[in-house]
């Protein structure tokens, strides 16, 4: 077992043990307790609180109950984004994390509710984990306007836009936007919470991007490469659907190039730190090489 292995096996069990219990204990609506509770329980694989948690283990930070508190809240804001994107008005899918999506189990009305819940809860165990307004701060503006739903507008925007279809800085941005900005919080958060000195958080920070980045091609290539089964999600349907991405610019070979040379890059910004279980977050991209 590799390092991160072991990583993700210890924790991710305390991430799922303190979502499911948390959410039961202080929402007090039961219905909507469940309603929340059923996709962020769906089973996900719990990248970006694994994120967060590693870069403090990279740092020599102890993980607390405070430190699964924030990860867990960056998990809750995931699962939002995902209930929207699943919406019929976004992607409209019907299938989520090997489960049928919320608005179709729920109801579009309580989809949209639930999302519009999990999104301030996020927050605030984040502030509460922390106890730091920088940490609210990063991740706001990571999610925001100029950041993951800033993603989000431009995805929706260029869909069954040709004018865009060969714009490699507009998809470059919109991917980095909808996908990378919240990932490279997570780390970013992780360092402002860790202390960590100005060399290591660039070099942490340098990571995140090269990561976040490649994040997006990776799950581009999922949509044709594996089956919905797989993937626990619809796939084959970015082209069929209109969606502009990496893949549908720059075609399989040329976006697995692409990806690789993040991986590089990715790989080189880590050296010099205690960084064998960050690098093997990088593993996960060997299914689509
Ligand atoms: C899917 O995210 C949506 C993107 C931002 C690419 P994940 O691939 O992390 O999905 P889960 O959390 O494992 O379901
Ligand atoms: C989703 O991108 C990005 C966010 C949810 C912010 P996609 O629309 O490609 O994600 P999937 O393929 O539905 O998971
Ligand atoms: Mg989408
Ligand atoms: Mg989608
Ligand atoms: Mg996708």
């Amino acid at each position: 077992m590799t390092a991160f292995q072991y990583f993700k096996e210890q924790w991710t069990p305390v991430i799922n043990d303190y979502l499911e219990k948390q959410l039961s204990k202080t929402i007090d609506n039961e219905k909507m307790s469940q309603i929340m509770a059923y996709s962020v329980m769906a089973g996900g694989k719990r990248l970006r609180p694994l994120l967060f948690l590693a870069t403090l283990n990279s740092l020599g930070q102890e993980i607390d109950e405070n430190a699964i508190q924030i990860a867990s809240g960056i998990e809750l804001i995931h699962t939002y984004s995902l209930i929207h994107d699943d919406l019929p008005a976004m992607d409209n899918d019907d299938y989520r994390r090997g489960k049928l999506t919320s608005h179709k189990k729920w109801g579009e009305a309580e989809a949209i509710l639930a999302g519009d819940a999990l999104l301030p809860l996020g927050i605030q165990w984040i502030s509460q984990g922390s106890n730091s307004s920088e940490l609210v701060t990063i991740i706001t503006q990571a999610i925001g306007p100029n950041g993951m739903v800033g993603g989000q507008y431009l995805d929706i925007d260029s869909t069954n836009n040709e004018t865009v279809a060969n714009d490699a800085n507009f998809i470059n941005q919109m991917e980095w936007l909808k996908t990378g900005c919240l990932i490279e919080a997570s780390v970013q958060m992780a360092a402002v919470y860790a202390h960590a000195d100005d060399i290591k958080q660039v070099k942490l920070i340098d990571f995140a991007r090269e990561f976040g980045r490649a994040y997006q091609i990776y799950d581009d290539l999922v949509d044709v490469i594996e089956t919905t089964e797989e993937a626990g999600k619809a796939t084959h349907k970015d082209e069929e659907e209109g969606k502009n991405n990496t893949l549908t610019l720059f075609g399989i070979d040329k976006s697995r190039k692409e990806l690789q040379n993040l991986i590089t890059q990715a790989k080189e910004d880590l050296q010099g730190l205690n960084n064998e279980v960050l690098v093997g977050f990088l593993d996960l991209y060997k299914k689509v090489l």
